[in-house]
């Protein structure tokens, strides 16, 4: 059979991601250090990919990749490390590395927060606490006033989803809490700490696209039956859309982060979530293309908002499936276009081998393997196969 090609749509944008605690190293004044210190993680972050220092040479990175974006996250730890006192230097910092992006031709997507919390803000507020949205809202002040010229699209929180479920609900991310009324309170003020960033943001930059992204699934269930697909369909709800139904207009884009499918059971008093596909990743991920263009389609029917795919991607140590990994969710993704989806670009995750949170180092997402000892970056074969496809504009298949 003859390889077909699919070309993607002018001016679609191919990224990779990171987040600052995963690579930059040396992040010793947040919750995730203290976490860490506790011993809840199978290693210390410690210097990371020393990012901080080698941001110039990831630039050049993400540039040979022929990727015209990169999502990176601020450190709120590092811009404000006491309450109310703001680092001139690491904002200055900050800069250099988007003004560096732009110099490469580098469209910037910054998170304003990829989890991590400054410590004074965790012991003193955490997100279930009031206090905790208008201190926020000063950090998202004074960053897009400093830096706001120097982003292209931003993003204030990656995955509310995990930030609650992990950080209130199963407890194994900071704060560490198993508490319901905590997980409620806490949403309700992420939800208020997003629309008021929002607000805040416009005022400063109006142009300035504004969303978040959430980790989304493709659920399935087990068996058939009423209840099964009852509950299916409240557990997708309410997993990948609530957030974004509750920050309503506040939204100019809709994040999607995609890396497998999962099976809801109905069990005794609540339900389960299993990973149902047949090739299991590192992580213990299964791998469900099909899965993306669901959730894709599923977006877009609800809100017929621009999509960005802002991560995706495979744990995979031996790069064996990752290559292919990669295309087979651009299949679904392109599918997903034809059928009139406005799909604005995609983001592999990650750039760099990085601190993959409480799994530590062993965990290989990026398409560059970093030596621990001396932060050489080295590029793994598929990092070529995604070149390929981000100068081309297409895939084969
Ligand atoms: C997070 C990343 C993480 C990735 C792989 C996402 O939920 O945003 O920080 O590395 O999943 O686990």
């Amino acid at each position: 059979m003859q390889n077909k090609k699919l070309k993607f749509p002018e001016g679609f944008l191919w990224g990779v991601g990171t987040s600052s605690h995963q690579v930059e190293g040396g992040n010793d004044n947040n919750d995730w250090y203290a976490w860490e210190q506790e011993g809840k993680t199978k290693e210390f972050s410690g210097i990371a990919c020393d990012s901080w220092n080698l941001f110039r040479e990831d630039n050049d990175l993400v540039k040979s990749l022929g990727c015209n974006a990169y999502r990176i996250s601020l450190e709120w730890s590092r811009i404000e490390p006491k309450e109310g006192e703001f680092s001139a230097s690491a904002i200055e910092h900050y800069r250099e590395w988007l003004l560096d992006m732009k110099a490469k031709g580098i469209r910037r997507f910054v998170t304003l927060n990829h989890w991590t919390l400054p410590l004074w803000f965790s012991q003193k507020y955490g997100w279930h606490k009031k206090g905790s949205v208008l201190i926020f809202q000063r950090f998202v002040e004074k960053v897009i006033k400093e830096l706001g010229e120097e982003i292209d699209v931003c993003i204030t929180f990656n995955e509310p989803r995990l930030i609650l479920n992990k950080g209130y609900a199963t407890g194994n991310f900071p704060p560490g809490k198993k508490n319901p009324i905590l997980y409620l309170l806490a949403r309700k003020n992420l939800v208020e700490a997003h629309k008021k960033a929002y607000v805040i943001i416009k005022k400063i930059r109006p142009d300035l696209p504004v969303g978040i992204t959430q980790f989304c699934n493709d659920f399935d269930y087990f068996g058939k039956g009423r209840w099964q697909n009852w509950l299916t369909e409240k557990v997708e709800n309410f997993y990948n859309w609530h957030f974004f139904d509750q920050i309503g207009e506040a939204k100019d884009f809709v994040g999607v982060n995609y890396y497998y499918g999962a099976k809801v059971k109905l069990t005794y008093p609540f339900y389960e979530l299993a990973t149902y596909e047949k090739k299991v990743t590192d992580m213990g991920w299964g791998v469900s293309p099909e899965g993306m263009f669901e959730v894709v389609m599923d977006a877009w029917e609800k809100y017929k908002k621009p999509i960005y795919i802002l991560e995706n991607g495979i744990a995979d140590s031996e790069d064996k499936y990752r290559a292919q990994y990669i295309k087979a969710h651009l299949r679904a993704l392109h599918k997903t276009i034809k059928k009139g989806v406005d799909v604005g670009g995609y983001f592999y995750w990650s750039l760099l081998d990085n601190f993959e949170w409480n799994e530590g180092y062993q965990m290989k997402f990026g398409l560059f393997e970093v030596d621990r000892k001396t932060m050489k970056r080295t590029p793994r074969k598929s990092s070529g196969e995604y070149a390929k496809i981000c100068k081309s504009n297409e895939i084969e298949v």
